[in-house]
């Protein structure tokens, strides 16, 4: 299938090739033939036949309109966190290499990765799981002798737990990232989980902050995030709602954060279990858990309501991460649209409950879940990333911001070497992935202000999938500056976006555009600039800001008025 519609433009130019040079030859025959009838005769023909014989007819010029007068809510900054799960190589090799290193480490983290993310402002980092984080416990990661454990979940390999609390805190602090740590509800005990909050965040000398000081850390950490559990209705312990429920009052009312500073202003956000799906099971689960919360207590409270949702189309994983064709290409955009019907199923449950939206909804996992790449060990959920998961990861941050008032929060799956990974590493080599190159092209969004940007998408249809051609966001940053980003979704067309600001035109635009040949291509190890954002500029002419999208393309612009 592929290597038929390879071959469809190339017949479709020489076509036309063949086309013109007729064309050309009949109308000076005309010229040097004829009577003046004939000469207009032919003269019209030749016209018709130019017209018939033109490009391929451009897809309609999609007419988009920002109405800066109706600012929107402000899209957090957290919907661009990262998960770091124990899982393959997305700890250790991937952060951590040890201080004894060949590869460039500082304090045993790699510093080309910390380079990496640092260039893409990560907010926060949720960690250590994930299905590990229910059989985590904290105390075999610190101090100078580790225990070596087992990781059962992921392929059952030894856990050194040399990258713990500390080694976390520390990457934390090397990329300028806030802390969202999933506490053990499955296989812990609210005890354990109070005391690594303890040791992490109290400022009084207790003997837990003296074991933190003697670990190299005398002043109290910042926890931003406190996720309570993981997927508590399946490898989190197999959970019903009111067991869960029980559960999250306690941990919630126990697992406290003493730091000073995150008192009154930043205090932690507890984030609780919520949904991994559009089934009755979840919509009861989200529907129990914000019902006790309407009810609750001073005695408890949550800040979050997590929500899991991976682009799978079937389950084991069976897509492949690379060498797929455009069917593949649409049929996985398709199923990762329907995050957006997602997100306002369990949104309408949480407004019956919060109307106020106090509780955030947390797409903490979410990302494309392919094969595992042949070779690899299975367990360790390694994939490539293609240019089908930057559009991916495009359209599914325009959901969140489009439902920003609820959406306050969302990890994707997961940061290096694991499913939607921005980084992949083998030993001292690195490559960014197309999605990390989105997620660099969408920094002006964290905390800008959404403002609407309405259009006509249009359809793209292959193989009987139809998909909307084209998504926009629009918003104003810190500076009053305003930003879009546009994706088009047609492999094969490009599209022209005719933008109208409210009362005023737009002279400019400036910024980036990411595409690349295939709706497959990857960067390697060896080729790691196949997918890389190119600069992208537009002037208005007659007053018209007119942008060309390559087919396949995320273009994010800045715009001047
Ligand atoms: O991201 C991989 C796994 O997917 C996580 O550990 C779990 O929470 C989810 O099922």
């Amino acid at each position: 299938m592929a290597q038929k519609l390879a071959f469809r433009p190339f017949r479709g130019i020489q076509y036309r090739i063949l086309r013109r040079s007729q064309i050309r030859r009949t109308f000076l025959f005309a010229v040097q033939a004829g009577s003046p009838l004939v000469r207009s005769l032919l003269a019209s023909l030749t016209l018709l036949a130019v017209a018939m014989a033109a490009p391929a007819v451009a897809a309609q010029k999609v007419a988009l309109f920002i109405d800066v007068s109706k600012p929107g809510p402000k899209i957090d900054r957290n919907l661009f966190g990262q998960f770091a799960e124990h899982l393959g190589h997305g700890v250790y090799e991937g952060i951590w290499v040890g201080p004894d290193s060949k590869i460039p480490n500082t304090r045993g983290i790699r510093n080309d990765v910390v380079a990496a993310l640092k260039a893409i402002k990560v907010p926060n980092v949720r960690w250590p799981g994930g299905c590990f984080a229910d059989e985590y416990h904290w105390r075999k990661g610190i101090g100078p002798q580790r225990t070596v454990t087992l990781n059962p979940n992921w392929g059952g390999v030894i856990e050194p737990n040399t990258f713990g609390t500390t080694e976390f805190m520390d990457f934390l602090d090397q990329i300028g990232a806030e802390a969202y740590l999933s506490v053990n509800v499955g296989s812990g005990t609210p005890q354990e989980a109070a005391e690594w909050l303890e040791y992490l965040t109290t400022a009084q000398p207790t003997t837990l902050a003296k074991e933190r000081a003697a670990n190299g850390h005398p002043d109290p950490y910042k926890v931003a995030f406190l996720g309570i559990g993981n997927e508590s209705w399946d490898c989190g312990g197999n959970m019903t709602p009111d067991y869960y429920l029980s559960q999250l009052k306690i941990y919630s009312r126990f697992v406290r954060n003493f730091n000073p500073a995150q008192q009154d202003k930043q205090q932690m956000l507890k984030i609780a279990v919520g949904p991994g799906g559009s089934e009755s099971r979840w919509t009861e689960w989200t529907d129990a858990i914000m019902k006790a919360y309407q009810n609750h207590t001073w005695s408890w409270d949550m800040n979050g309501l997590s929500m899991h949702s991976y682009t799978v189309v079937k389950w084991p994983p069976s897509f492949a991460s690379v060498g797929f064709g455009e069917t593949e290409y649409a049929q996985i955009l398709k199923s990762t649209l329907e995050m957006n019907s997602l997100v306002e199923k369990h949104s309408a449950i949480m407004d019956k409950y919060d109307p106020e939206k106090k509780v955030a909804l947390v797409v903490d996992e979410w990302g494309g879940w392919y094969a595992p790449l042949p070779g690899s060990n299975p367990a360790f959920l390694l994939q490539q990333n293609s240019l089908r998961d930057g559009i991916l990861a495009a359209l599914n941050v325009n959901i969140f911001a489009r439902h920003a008032d609820r959406v306050r929060g969302a990890n994707i799956a997961q940061m290096i070497n694991v499913l939607q990974a921005m980084i992949l590493t083998d030993k001292e080599k690195m490559t960014v992935t197309p999605t990390y190159y989105v997620f660099k092209m969408y920094v002006p969004f964290q905390d800008a202000i959404l403002v609407p940007a309405t259009f006509d998408a249009g359809t793209f249809t292959h193989d009987g999938i139809t998909l909307p051609r084209i998504d926009a966001i629009a918003a104003k940053d810190k500076a009053g500056k305003l930003w879009l980003a546009i994706t088009n979704v047609d492999p094969n067309q490009s599209a022209e976006i005719e933008v109208t600001l409210a009362g005023m035109n737009a002279k400019s635009a400036a910024g980036e555009t990411l595409s690349a040949s295939k709706v497959d291509s990857v960067n390697t190890f060896d080729a790691p600039n196949t997918v890389v954002p190119k600069p992208f500029s537009a002037k208005a002419q007659d007053g018209k800001l007119t942008l060309k999208l390559e087919p396949k393309s995320v273009t994010a612009i800045a715009l001047e008025q």
